[in-house]
């Protein structure tokens, strides 16, 4: 989605989650922010999990891991600035070697992306000879330099399935890869480690809590969650998949359960809806503030910076992903 609200439709957005002497000082910083981008020709790519002065203020696309890796192999822009976490700029790095790319933090990790070292991979792989790697995009370039495929939690089935293989190796995240093995006949080796650390803190009893304040309740989850919690909502997909899901549903009260900035990002676009409140902060992506994307496109900081060996690599499993759609 392609987005630049005006200062006056800004300050409406924001006023659903924030107080009017935050919107002021926010709006200032998003002016100069605006002016620097389009006098350095910079692109600038919002996840989903961004506050909403980051993510409505000055990105030029918002979207989930796959909307954005799409944009970022698209743009003829100078310079992108990623406002997400660190692996997410490195995909985008990793489809445009001869741009500069900039993360406002560096230390915006992922507690998955860690989990797993590209050792990790090799040794999987000499475990289960000849069986296809697919990586989920919360990892290293290095690690997806090892494997066989990308994924998102947007099109993971439709690539696992998309392999000829019986058995498929599915790396790091040991809750998605459950919630895949769950709907294919296809055996998903995975790697017991990986937890996103935001969605393990959900259990079933949130939902079932919440179904019996809200009886119409719409429960809308993001696959990293393990699968009592997904078997107990309605509907589980990306970030954006969400989104969608719940435009389409007649139902007003709405539980997401996901990272809390998606809520407040929400309330924006279905000021109509009821957002009933549970959330966990991802304190990877909340890194991302409005002063430091400031201070990323004042200074040139921080390049990410990725060997070529490396891109060559993984660039193929991102571009083989990205066809798949
Ligand atoms: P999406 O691909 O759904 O945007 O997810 C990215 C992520 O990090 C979720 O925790
Ligand atoms: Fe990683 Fe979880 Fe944060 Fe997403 S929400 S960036 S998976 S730690």
């Amino acid at each position: 989605m392609i987005i630049e609200p005006t200062i006056q439709g800004l300050r409406a957005q924001l006023e659903r989650s924030m107080m009017p002497h935050e919107i002021d000082l926010s709006l200032e910083l998003i002016e100069k922010i605006r002016k620097l981008k389009k006098e350095m020709n910079v692109t600038v790519l919002g996840h989903n999990y961004m506050t909403p002065d980051v993510f409505y203020g000055v990105s030029d696309f918002i979207g989930d891991s796959l909307g954005l890796a799409r944009k970022a192999a698209e743009t003829d822009a100078d310079i992108i600035l990623f406002n997400g976490v660190h692996f997410m700029a490195e995909t985008a790095k990793v489809l445009n070697p001869e741009k500069k790319v900039l993360i406002a933090d560096p230390d915006a990790g992922c507690s998955l992306a860690e989990s797993i070292t590209p050792e990790d991979v090799r040794n999987l792989k000499s475990q289960h000879p000849g069986v296809p790697v697919v990586t989920y995009v919360n990892c290293s370039a290095a690690v997806k330099a090892e494997t066989d495929i990308c994924c998102t939690s947007s099109n993971a089935l439709k690539v696992v399935e998309s392999l000829e293989s019986d058995s498929v190796i599915f790396l790091p995240d040991a809750y998605l890869a459950k919630n895949i093995a769950q709907q294919t006949t296809k055996k998903i080796i995975s790697w017991e480690k990986g937890k996103c650390m935001v969605h393990e803190q959900f259990t079933p009893r949130d939902i079932q809590a919440a179904r019996r304040q809200y009886p119409d309740l719409f429960v809308v989850s993001h696959p990293e969650c393990d699968t009592p919690v997904t078997g107990e909502s309605d509907f589980a997909g990306s970030t954006s998949q969400m989104e969608d899901a719940i435009r389409q549903s007649p139902r007003k009260n709405i539980m997401l359960i996901t990272e809390c900035s998606m809520a407040d990002n929400l309330r924006a676009v279905f000021p109509e809806k009821n957002f009933v409140s549970t959330c966990q902060t991802c304190p990877h992506m909340k890194k991302i503030t409005l002063p430091k994307v400031y201070e990323a496109l004042l200074n040139l900081q921080f390049e990410v910076e990725v060997p070529q060996d490396i891109i060559d690599r993984a660039r193929k499993s991102v571009e083989r992903m990205i066809a798949i759609g």
